[in-house]
């Protein structure tokens, strides 16, 4: 082994960088190009067990945690040096495409790959992590979150996508909510953490840039809002003596929309999901369910556009005489990025000619879990059409390759800064 010199620019081996994204991408592919592994279901496993195969046969310690985190570990630091973790995830949202998560586990492995066949020692320790649920199918960001040591019981009790889903999926892993909670590490363990991602936005294309790197990850609320009505006959209840719980939902849905672009234009929400019933041609319908979520990157911003938002869905309620029930089901606050991590993911790019920008991530990462135990940051590549989340999500792959050569030179140098501080 030998200690890294920074002057030396390291590459990944593309042409298996790209065979395993390719074997990978089959996993629970759908007909259009895209992916359907949401967290846990029975593609997503199936494409965890091969990322273990793929760890084993590439010679590399694998690790598993009580949160289903599933990892590949290189000891090139010295005993009991902390560990820099790069990563992603490997599930994907309900039919969406092949790049999201993929791409940042796979080059974090490639990552660690370099560095063993290049026998370099470096201060700390190295590993590739698969996060549990980074999209929320179960709760979100739920294997970091763990990690972190900030996933409660509370989470899992009520997660966004329904206790009976996380336990039938807990059962396919193996895992329960006491293992979950004890996948907590000690903060002094993590020297940092780095991660690649499709940007799922336009603003690189548009400019047109080849590497952004991320300075902050936007905060995220959902909410589950339960207009109340009462159902009644069709044809014979008059039009103003109905309580239609469709009148309220749907003022209110309108309403999101006017108020962002109105009030808050640096922010977005969506309403997601809607849900009537009892839900018949005849029958007024007594519920709306809806499913709404805002971000914003500013903190005292993303509490003020929630007490508007839930304020409006009162006033809807309200004008249409129904009841209104509220959940909140998660938050996660605004986070900064490591200047630290910006300034290596910055030196990286410049030695490989890559030319690029600082950008706000709209989308949440396991990131932002990170932050606040140790310097995390964001390296971001080209999204064709600016589409994420779809199966029509594309990044050519030469992209792909320019930001794992930058993962790579980063986390040499993050790992070269940490042992100098
Ligand atoms: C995850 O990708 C999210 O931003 O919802
Ligand atoms: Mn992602
Ligand atoms: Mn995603």
């Amino acid at each position: 082994m030998h200690m890294f010199d920074s002057s030396k620019t390291l590459y990944i081996n593309e042409d298996r960088f790209r065979k395993d994204f390719e074997i990978l991408a089959k996993i629970g592919s759908t007909e259009d190009g895209g992916v359907h592994r949401p967290a846990l279901s029975k593609s997503h496993l199936e494409a965890r067990a091969w990322y273990r195969d793929l760890i084993l046969e590439s010679e590399l310690e694998f690790r598993c945690d009580g949160a289903g985190n599933r990892s590949a570990f290189l000891a090139c630091g010295p005993k009991n040096a902390p560990t820099l973790l790069l990563g992603s995830h490997l599930d994907s949202v309900p039919y969406g495409g092949r790049f999201d998560g993929p791409l940042g586990v796979l080059a974090a492995l490639e990552t660690l790959r370099v560095v063993k066949e290049n026998g370099i020692s470096l201060p700390v320790n190295l590993e590739a992590i698969d996060f549990t649920d980074e999209e929320g199918s179960l709760i979100g960001l739920t294997g970091s979150y763990a990690l972190a040591g900030k996933l409660t019981k509370e989470d899992l009790d009520n997660p966004r996508g329904g206790r009976q889903a996380l336990l039938e999926g807990m059962k396919r892993a193996g895992l329960d909510d006491a293992s979950f909670l004890s996948a907590r590490r000690i903060p002094k363990s993590l020297a940092g953490y780095l991660e690649l991602h499709i940007e799922q936005g336009p603003r690189l294309l548009k400019k047109p840039t080849q590497i952004g790197i991320v300075t902050t990850i936007v905060g995220i609320c959902s909410y589950h809002l339960r207009f109340i009505g009462r159902a009644n006959h069709a044809g014979t209840t008059p039009m103003l003596d109905r309580l239609d719980a469709s009148q309220g939902a749907s003022s209110f849905i309108l309403q999101v929309r006017q108020t962002i672009l109105e009030k808050f234009p640096e922010c977005v929400a969506n309403v997601g999901n809607i849900h009537l019933s009892p839900g018949a041609f005849n029958i007024v319908p007594e519920r709306a369910d809806i499913a709404l979520e805002f971000r914003s990157a500013e903190p005292q911003t993303f509490s003020i556009l929630e007490k508007t938002l839930i304020g409006k869905a009162r006033a809807a309620a309200k004008q249409f005489r129904l009841g209104l029930e509220s959940d909140l089901l998660s938050k996660h606050s605004p986070t900064p990025l490591s200047s630290q991590a910006q300034n290596a993911i910055e030196q990286a790019a410049d030695a490989l000619g890559l030319n690029h920008i600082h950008l706000v991530s709209g989308a949440g990462h396991d990131a932002q879990a990170l932050a606040d135990l140790c310097p995390a940051g964001m390296i971001f590549v080209p999204s064709q059409l600016g589409i994420s989340h779809s199966p029509k999500e594309f990044t050519h792959w030469e992209d792909c390759v320019n930001g794992a050569n930058v993962l790579v030179g980063a986390t040499l140098r993050m790992a070269n800064t940490i042992i100098t501080e």
